[in-house]
């Protein structure tokens, strides 16, 4: 197993499962963030994010659905393909939108299948616990590696009832079974998503593979965000999200400025014209 760490670690190469499970026995945290441009792949590649997520939330914050549910396997295939050649270092993993993988193990090897092949995703994720266990196993039968989703699960919003925390009560003893169970599947990682705290801390002690957390507390191995919400361009992110920036305000500063000198008559000065 290697020994170089992931944040600041890895160089020369991609960072792979291997370095995520090599992380989890040192008990070494990590940072995942969402990316869906070569641009912005490549900044956060260069800050030293091991794992960049393509994720379904593209469906929102980049088509400006209301949901992720719309967002196709062609949609997100493109971003892909964009993310991966925007990075060097990161691990690139695609998200499986809804519909691509529910209705057997094979729909999902052949949505995978184009993930790995046409856009260069290193791994893939998908949502769901027990009855995705089948897709799990043809997966990674095939070589190809799988992030498991569990807790709020976004594809199945309407099932769920709403944007709402998940695993309380015995709930949390089902979300553990599917937490192992996709594990012996062999998931290399599982996404905890708006779960309480001390579930993530039971299911992240349990498990060998990484736990990556969003709104599941702090004890788990990694923490993963949404980079619009994180960096200030929605407009009104859930209680789980940080803000580390304001680029909307930054946005709407600049893009005021712009115009303003447009109408006046100083853009573009001497400095920006050709003789
Ligand atoms: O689609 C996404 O961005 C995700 C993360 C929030 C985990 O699934």
């Amino acid at each position: 197993m290697s020994s170089t760490t992931l944040y600041g670690g890895v160089s020369g190469r991609r960072v792979t499962v291997r370095d995520l499970a090599a992380a989890k026995e040192r008990g070494e945290r990590w940072p995942m963030i969402t990316a869906y441009d070569a641009m912005t792949a490549r900044v956060f590649d260069a800050a030293g994010i091991p794992v960049l997520l393509v994720g379904d939330s593209a469906a929102m914050v980049v088509y400006g659905y209301d949901s992720t549910l719309p967002v196709t396997v062609d949609d997100l295939l493109s971003l892909t393909a964009a993310v991966v050649r925007g990075s060097s270092r990161a691990l690139v993993v695609a998200d499986l939108p809804f519909g691509s993988y529910q209705t057997s193990p094979g729909q999902a090897l052949e949505s995978a299948a184009r993930f790995m092949k046409e856009a260069g995703a290193h791994a893939v994720k998908l949502e769901g616990g027990r009855r995705v266990v089948p897709q799990v196993e043809a997966l990674v039968s095939a070589g190809v590696p799988v992030m498991a989703h569990l807790g709020l699960t976004p594809q199945s919003v309407n099932a769920l009832g709403g944007y709402r925390v998940q695993g309380r009560g015995e709930a949390g003893d089902e979300l553990m079974a599917d937490a192992k169970d996709l594990e012996r599947a062999g998931a290399f990682s599982v996404v905890l998503e708006c779960v309480p705290a001390d579930l993530a801390e039971r299911v992240t002690a349990s498990l060998s593979i990484p736990t990556i957390g969003i709104g599941a507390g702090a004890a788990t191995d990694a923490q993963v965000l949404v980079w619009q919400d994180m960096m200030g361009l929605t407009p009104s992110p859930a209680r789980f999200v940080k803000r580390y920036a304001d680029l909307g305000a930054e946005l709407d500063r600049a893009a005021r400025a712009f115009a303003d000198e447009v109408v006046g008559g100083s853009f573009p000065g001497p400095e920006h014209t050709y003789s």
